[in-house]
Parts: structure tokens; C-alpha cells; sequence
């Protein structure tokens, strides 16, 4: 692990944004749990990218479908196919798996010689119902999109739409991945953000690029710094088995450049294999409709703004406070991903009046915004444990608001503060976040 990814992976378990699932019976399975500030940035996240897809762009709809289908579905898509396999190779001597693109000659772990590679398919099984034979078995999702061409006609129908339009969905999605790695970046369950763009087959390629700059622009408009993202065409003979086309939206991650988000052009593909399995017409008018998807994950995405949110000051900011002295960690959050928007912090805890002016504050805010409040260590101590986990605002409230009810209002990135007034706090506070 590099140096910078252990220091990612260890402040999201100290200051909870992840754990690891289980963790009380070793850990399972590359599973993640998401704790209280995790939860909160993952919701900001979904928030962000169903209002930009939603509210920012016309005809584009929601749609909430299970993550159990028909098994036909899957058959229909063509992920119970080679398509939607990873080449997995076996160590001779200790046994253990591996996927194929992933490794050279020699088993990484012994040392041992590898068997031929073999496809291995990467849908996960389950039963429904209280018998476990072939009839009721079934997979959970390995994309959400299936869920929105199955209701394409639904859709469409019941809203009144018309050729081009789009389907956003947020939603759970599992892949049983024979190498998950890089903590959250490949996990067996994860959830996925895709937007699903039906238009007439010769306007794909103008809305392709369309959808391509709008997804582009999202992430740099979230803060994200144009070096560490670009796009990659990806060649003909490594597209997955629906697409005509793909562009990979990749970010330079402490262990390189790797996809966040994938642009495909899925032609007919999928409304076209449904037709034909399920045996309902699904064309609009005379034709299949070509569909761009944009496809993200939550969970890869939210490790992306992590990472290009995490800064470290030698000898810290401040020069004013012992605190100072040592290294200072800034999370450079959005203020939209920020997990917790103000601190309310009293100057000191030893005084009873300004504690108790200090929770009527927290209590004040508290229904507007996501606040902390702490009265533990020095404030400087605690405007640092603010900064780590990317608090946009402390707010202090010292002697000076005993006589004429102002605090201090510091900015987490600045540092600058301003005094204002308790009653105008509301106000100033939802002008800034
Ligand atoms: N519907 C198209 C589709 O699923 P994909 O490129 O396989 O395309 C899209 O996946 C996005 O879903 C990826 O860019 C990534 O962000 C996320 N994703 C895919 N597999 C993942 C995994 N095992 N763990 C975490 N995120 C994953």
C-alpha cells in the first residue's frame, strides 16, 4: 500500500467515514461499512449527481427498480455469458485464485506455477423462496441499468416522453470479483449512478460527446483538479460485450490512473436482446432507440474525492497554538460533499455560560445543517480535528458573545474569521454552504 492510501485508509476508520464489514470476525470479503461521516458524504454524493441529472437536465425521469430480476434478464443482457467473465487463474501449489490481467508467470503469494486461465463469471447467485432448486434461483444485480430498460415502456409511457429522453438511477449492484483491492475501489457489493439516454440511432455519437463533457465537468466542478482526471478511449478488442463505444473517465488514484466512471455507447443492444427474449416489442415507432449510458460508482467516486481532498501542512497552518507544531491534515471537501457543514465549539468547557450559550447555538442550527459540537481540548486542538474531516465553518462562541450575542466564524480553508451576530447566523451561514 503507498504511503498516502495507508494515511486514507487509516483517517476513514479513525474519524469514521469506513469500516471494514465484520470487522468484530476478521473482516469479510472486501466489504466496507460506511460510519457516520462516510454515510454523510455517500448521501451528498447521490444528492449531487441526482439533482445535476435530474434538475439541471430536461427529460431526464428517476426510477428506483429491485435488485432481484427475473433470471432472464441476465440471460437476455448476456451476463451469464462469456461477456461478463474475468480470466481467472490457480496457483498449483497454495491454490489461491487470481485474475489473469492482474499478474505475471509465478503465483505473487508462493511463488508456485499457475494452472490455464479459465473464464470465471461474475454474477452473483441466490435463491428465492424456500426451495433450493434451479427454478428458484436467481442473481443479484451486477448493474442497475437492467432495472430501466425492463421499464422502458413504463417509463415512458406513464410520463408522456419523447425520443430523447433519460432514466437516472441510484442503486446497490454485486459482482463476486476474484481480486477485489484498493479498499473501496473494487469491492464485491458497491452502488452505482448510471443514467441511461435513449435517442435516435444517428444522433448517438453528438450526445455521446454531450454526456461525456457533462460528467467531466461534474467532477471539476466538485473540486476535483483537472491533472488528476482525464478521459481514455477505450480500444475496440477491450470493450465490454454491449458497447459500440467507451470512454473511461479515469482519476490518478495513489496506485495510478483507474476508472471512475464509464461513458458507452450500448447501441441497441440491450432493448433489442430484451425484444427478443421477452418476446414484448420494445422499439419507439418503428425503431430501437441507441442508448449513451453514464455509469459511476458511489463508492469508487467517493474514494476519488477523498483522495484529491486530502492535504497535509508540515508544522501546520496556524503558528499560534502548540497544536501548531505537529502535522496538520486538511480535508478540502466541497462544501456540497462535505460530511458536516459547522462545529460549535465554546472557548472553554470550564465555564458554565458559555457552554450553555454554545448547545443553544448547536440547537439553533442543528435542523439547517449538519453540525458537530465539541468542547474537548484546546480550540485549536479542535479546529484541527474539524479540518481533518472537512467541516466547512466553526463557529466559537467566547466572552465578547456573553455581552452582545456574536461569535466568531471561521472559514475552514481561509482560516479567516468574522464576528456575527447569533440572529443573523442562519442567514449568513446558508449564503456561504
Ligand atoms: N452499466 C455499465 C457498467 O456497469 P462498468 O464500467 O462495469 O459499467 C461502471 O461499471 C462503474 O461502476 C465503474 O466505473 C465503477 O465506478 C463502478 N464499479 C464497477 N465495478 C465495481 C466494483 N467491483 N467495485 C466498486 N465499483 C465498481
Amino acid at each position: 500500500m503507498t504511503d498516502l492510501m495507508e494515511k486514507i485508509v487509516s483517517l476513514s476508520k479513525r474519524r469514521g467515514f469506513v469500516f471494514p464489514s465484520s470487522e468484530i470476525y476478521g473482516g469479510f470479503g472486501s466489504c466496507y461499512d460506511f460510519g457516520p461521516l462516510g454515510v454523510e458524504l455517500k448521501n451528498n454524493i447521490k444528492k449531487v449527481w441526482w439533482d445535476e441529472m435530474t434538475k439541471k437536465h430536461d427529460d431526464v425521469v428517476g426510477l428506483d427498480a429491485s435488485i432481484l430480476m427475473s433470471p432472464k434478464v441476465w440471460e437476455a443482457s448476456g451476463h451469464l455469458t462469456a461477456g461478463f467473465a474475468d480470466e481467472l487463474v490457480e496457483c498449483k501449489k497454495c491454490h489461491h485464485r487470481f485474475r489473469k490481467d492482474f499478474i505475471k508467470e509465478k503465483c505473487p503469494d508462493c511463488g508456485g506455477s499457475l494452472t490455464k486461465p479459465k473464464k470465471f463469471n461474475l454474477m452473483m447467485k441466490t435463491f428465492v423462496g424456500p426451495v433450493e432448486d434451479e427454478a428458484s434461483e436467481t442473481y443479484l444485480r451486477a448493474e442497475t441499468c437492467q432495472g430501466i430498460y425492463t421499464n422502458f415502456k413504463n417509463v415512458m409511457q406513464t410520463m408522456r416522453l419523447k425520443i430523447p429522453f433519460g432514466i437516472a438511477q441510484i442503486g446497490k449492484a454485486f459482482r463476486n470479483e476474484i481480486n477485489p483491492k484498493d479498499f473501496i475501489y473494487r469491492t464485491r457489493e458497491f452502488e452505482q449512478m448510471e443514467m441511461q439516454w435513449f435517442c435516435e440511432p444517428k444522433t448517438a455519437p453528438k450526445f455521446f460527446d454531450y454526456w461525456k463533457k457533462q460528467r467531466i465537468n461534474w467532477y471539476l466542478s466538485l473540486g476535483i483538479r483537472k491533472q488528476n482526471l482525464r478521459a481514455k478511449e477505450v480500444p475496440k478488442n477491450e470493450l465490454p460485450h454491449y458497447a459500440k463505444r467507451a470512454v473511461d473517465i479515469e482519476y490518478k488514484f495513489p496506485f495510478g490512473w483507474q476508472e471512475i466512471e464509464g461513458i458507452h455507447n450500448r447501441g441497441d443492444w440491450d432493448l433489442s436482446n430484451h425484444s427478443k427474449h421477452s418476446g414484448e416489442d420494445l422499439k419507439y415507432e418503428d425503431y430501437f432507440p441507441y442508448i449513451i449510458e453514464t455509469s459511476v460508482g458511489v463508492d469508487r467516486s467517493l474514494f476519488a474525492f477523498l483522495c484529491d481532498a486530502y492535504q497535509e501542512v508540515k508544522g501546520g497552518r496556524t503558528k499560534t497554538t502548540k497544536a501548531a507544531k505537529e502535522l496538520e491534515v486538511l480535508l478540502k471537501l466541497h462544501k456540497s460533499l462535505a460530511p458536516v457543514k459547522i462545529a460549535v465549539l465554546p472557548l472553554v468547557k470550564n465555564k458554565p455560560e458559555l457552554v450553555k450559550k454554545a448547545k443553544e447555538i448547536y440547537n439553533l442550527l442543528k435542523p439547517h445543517f449538519v453540525c458537530q459540537y465539541d468542547e474537548t481540548g484546546s480550540i485549536g486542538r479542535r479546529y484541527r480535528r474539524q479540518d481533518e474531516i472537512g467541516t466547512i465553518a466553526s463557529i466559537t462562541c467566547d466572552f465578547q458573545t456573553l455581552e452582545d450575542d456574536t461569535v466568531t466564524l471561521r472559514d475552514r480553508d481561509s482560516m479567516k474569521q468574522e464576528r456575527v451576530k447569533i440572529k443573523d447566523l442562519i442567514e449568513c451561514l446558508r449564503k456561504q454552504l
